[in-house]
C-alpha cells in the first residue's frame, strides 16, 4: 500500500524558510501535469493566470476570468496529493473586499485551492485582511504585476530607481501586517528581493528575483521549452538533455534546492 504524503501547507512553507530549505514551485493548469509535479516533489503548485498566455493564446492575462480559474483549479486540484495548490485570482476579480471574499471563497470552495495569489501593492492590503481574517490564505505578488500591463506600458523589471525600491519594501511590510502567507517578488533585481526576503517573516518566492529569495517558480511550459512566443530571459529550458518531462522537474526542483537554479548571474 502506497501511503499519502504528507500535505505541504503555509506551515510548512514557514518551517522551510526558518531551516533555509528552498521552497519549489511551478504552474499547472491540468490533473496530468499536476500530478507530474506533485511526484518530482514540487512544494507548491500554481493555476497562474498566465494560463490566459500559454494555454488560451492570448497576448496577456487580461482576459481571464473566474469561470476560466475555477475550471482550471479543479483540474489540477484532482491531480494533487501533497503540494500546496495556489489558485490566481484573475483580473478585476478582487476590486474590493467584498467581491474579493466572494471570488476567493469559490476558489477554495469550488476549486479546491489552499490559497489565493492576487497581484497586490499596499492599496490592496483591505483586501488582503479581509480574505485572512476569513481564513483564506493569501500570496502577495509584488514586483511586476502582469494585470498592470496597459498601466506600466509593456513587461520590465520593477524597483530599479531608490524610490520604486523604497515602496517595494512598504509595499511587502503592509501586506505583511495586512495577514498574508507568502510574498511572490516578480522581475525585482536580486539585492532588492535579497533585502525583502530578509526583512519579512513570511517566504518569499521568487520570478526572475534573483537567488535570494526563500523558493522560486516558473512557468510550467518555459521550462519545458514550449512557451508560445518569447520566453522570458529568465527562464531556462530543463528539457534540454533530459529523457522526459518527469525528469525536466525533477531536475528543476533539485536546481532550486541546491542553488543552481537561479544562477546569481
Ligand atoms: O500567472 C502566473 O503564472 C504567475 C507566475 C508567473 C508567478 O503569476
Amino acid at each position: 500500500m502506497r501511503l499519502s504524503p504528507k500535505p505541504v501547507t503555509v506551515n510548512t512553507l514557514r518551517h522551510m524558510k526558518s531551516e533555509a530549505q528552498k521552497i519549489t514551485c511551478l504552474t499547472a493548469y491540468d490533473a496530468g501535469f499536476a500530478h507530474v509535479l506533485d511526484e518530482a516533489g514540487i512544494d507548491v503548485v500554481l493555476v497562474g493566470d498566465s494560463l490566459g498566455m500559454v494555454i488560451q493564446g492570448h497576448d496577456t492575462t487580461i482576459p481571464v476570468t473566474m469561470d476560466d480559474m475555477l475550471y482550471h483549479t479543479r483540474c489540477v486540484a484532482r491531480g494533487l496529493d501533497r503540494a500546496l495548490l495556489m489558485a490566481d485570482m484573475p483580473f478585476m476579480s478582487y476590486t474590493d473586499p467584498d467581491v474579493a471574499l466572494l471570488n476567493a471563497g469559490k476558489l477554495l470552495q469550488e476549486g479546491g485551492a489552499h490559497m489565493v495569489k492576487l497581484e497586490g501593492n499596499s492599496r490592496q492590503a483591505d483586501v488582503v485582511s479581509r480574505l485572512s481574517q476569513e481564513g483564506i490564505p493569501v500570496c502577495a505578488h509584488l514586483g511586476l504585476r502582469p494585470q498592470f500591463v496597459h498601466k506600466l506600458g509593456g513587461y520590465r523589471m520593477q524597483g530599479t530607481d531608490g524610490p520604486s525600491a523604497e515602496s517595494m519594501r512598504r509595499d511587502a511590510s503592509v501586506l505583511v501586517d495586512a495577514g498574508a502567507d507568502l510574498l511572490l517578488l516578480e522581475c525585482v533585481p536580486a539585492s532588492l528581493s535579497e533585502e525583502i526576503t530578509r526583512d519579512v517573516p513570511l517566504p518569499v518566492i521568487g520570478i526572475g528575483a534573483g537567488p535570494g529569495c526563500d523558493g522560486q517558480i516558473l512557468v510550467l511550459q518555459d521550462i519545458l521549452g514550449i512557451t508560445p512566443g518569447r520566453t522570458p530571459g529568465f527562464a531556462k529550458n530543463f528539457l534540454t538533455g533530459q529523457q522526459g518531462i518527469p525528469d525536466a522537474v525533477q531536475a528543476y526542483v533539485l536546481a532550486v534546492r541546491d542553488g543552481t537554479f537561479p544562477s546569481g548571474s
